[in-house]
């Protein structure tokens, strides 16, 4: 998993609980990396599951509602890291048309050892948009949270549901309904 995704992660422990969090979360996972991440360096998936697990034992709120306020925070965060990669849309769904073909395409180039999802679109409208996302990582939550900022973002409100695919949540369906 990239650097950029730790870096954001703990910023936005530090801004939603303080340093102190930050400090002891770290400690208590005994992580190879120590939680010392750069943006653009490369770390095991497995020091997030960590990092998320004792933020949830610290905080008392589930690990799949803190990966949704993640996916609020993170997309903000990659727009400021990549603001080029986003400039070229007018709308919410376009842009969520182009994860998978452009916006993703264009950070495979960058990082080439990025391990990204997979969105397949089943449908789309003018307002609405079905589609699936896939990935061993099973970071569904986190899709939802950049779902919802991506349309906060172009200033429109939206309603999205998702059913999950298989127990572990790899593949799960999302259904996307913008409003106004
Ligand atoms: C603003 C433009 C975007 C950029 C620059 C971007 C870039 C990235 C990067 C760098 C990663 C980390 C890859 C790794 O850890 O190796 C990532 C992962 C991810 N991206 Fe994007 N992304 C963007 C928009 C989105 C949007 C709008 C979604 C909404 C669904 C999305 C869904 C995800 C998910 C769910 C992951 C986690 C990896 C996984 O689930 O397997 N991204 N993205």
């Amino acid at each position: 998993m990239k650097g950029i995704v730790f870096t954001e992660f703990l910023d936005m422990v530090e801004a939603s609980y303080g340093l102190e969090v930050v400090d002891s979360i770290i400690e208590n996972c005994e992580l190879p990396s120590g939680g010392a991440y750069t943006a653009v360096g490369t770390y095991n998936f497995n020091e997030m599951v960590s990092l998320l697990s004792q933020l949830s034992n610290v905080t008392g709120a589930s690990q799949q509602d803190l990966l949704y306020s993640f996916g609020h925070y993170l997309f903000g965060g990659l727009v400021q890291a990549h603001p080029d990669v986003v400039t070229n849309y007018k709308s919410p769904i376009g842009l969520l048309n182009c994860i998978e073909d452009h916006i993703h395409v264009h950070v495979r180039k960058l990082y080439p050892d990025a391990e990204l999802p997979e969105f397949k679109i089943i449908s789309k409208t003018e307002n609405t948009m079905e589609m699936i996302y896939s990935s061993s990582r099973g970071l569904y939550a986190l899709a939802h949270g950049l779902i919802v900022k991506t349309f906060e973002y172009f200033h429109k409100a939206v309603n999205v549901d998702y059913k999950l695919l298989n127990e572990n949540g790899t593949e799960v369906r999302f259904n996307i309904t913008q409003k106004g």
